[in-house]
């Protein structure tokens, strides 16, 4: 199965068709970072309000690090999942402290820091440093197993390293950070998640496995649930 429409159809779409986000207007990790944490749970719209009030209160690495926890969590309140909070602040003081307030630019130190998985890291990666790392997440997934009709249940571990790796050659000399960016894009505004997606608008379409054989709420597929 040819990916390649996966690259020169989507990039040009996504170059015109990109909703205008906050953490879209420039590619400081710091920005890049928070929003990743902050949509991890939450909805785009209802980020893109606390996304700017925590950057007006926290404006840098430096000021998180330095944060008093009441304010933190007060800043957070709403969002839930405190975790990611507290888990920000601490990467925080750890790029202060380890390397002199500079984001680290390797996939293996984005990776190490506390509440950053392989999605977010390859987020940051792409995104901010360009480097040719997929991050795959369940919009991800879903247009991948729709485009090639991916035979197999794809909330494995598995079906995530599998994916990554189909998805990283299209890396080689592309726009790495515009690529994540369009494909987790297409996977929210197009390929969508619940109800039928708007083949007839997507860029990929004359290519796509399942627009072809009319089996888009075949794919993805997940495993059974056991029991009931
Ligand atoms: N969901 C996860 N990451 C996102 C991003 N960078 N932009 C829009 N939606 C997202
Ligand atoms: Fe998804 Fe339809 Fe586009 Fe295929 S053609 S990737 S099913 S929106």
């Amino acid at each position: 199965m040819d990916l390649t429409p996966l690259k020169t159809e989507l990039l040009p779409w996504f170059a015109a068709n990109k909703r205008p986000l906050p953490w879209r207007e420039d590619k400081e990790p710091y920005h890049v970072w928070l929003s990743e944490i902050m949509l991890q749970q939450t909805r785009v719209e209802a980020v893109i309000g606390y996304y700017r009030r925590f950057l007006d209160a926290l404006p840098t690495v430096r000021a998180l690090a330095d944060a008093p926890d009441d304010e933190l969590m007060k800043l957070w309140e709403g969002l839930g999942y405190y975790s990611r909070a507290r888990n920000l602040k601490k990467a925080a003081r750890l790029i202060m402290d380890e390397y002199g307030g500079r984001f680290p630019e390797t996939l293996a130190s984005i990776s190490a820091l506390p509440g950053i998985g392989p999605y977010t890291a390859g987020a940051i990666a792409s995104i901010c440093f360009g480097l040719p790392c997929p991050a795959v997440d369940g919009n991800v997934m879903r247009v991948y197993a729709r485009f090639i009709e991916y035979p197999a249940p794809i909330d494995t571990q598995d079906a995530k390293k599998q994916i990554t790796e189909a998805l990283t050659p299209l890396y080689e000399n592309a726009d790495c950070g515009a690529l994540t960016q369009s494909l987790m894009e297409l996977g929210a505004c197009v390929c969508i998640p619940n109800g039928a997606p708007k083949c007839g608008l997507c860029p990929v379409k004359d290519s796509c496995a399942a627009r072809r054989n009319e089996s888009w709420d075949v794919y993805p597929i997940r495993t059974p649930k056991r029991g009931r």
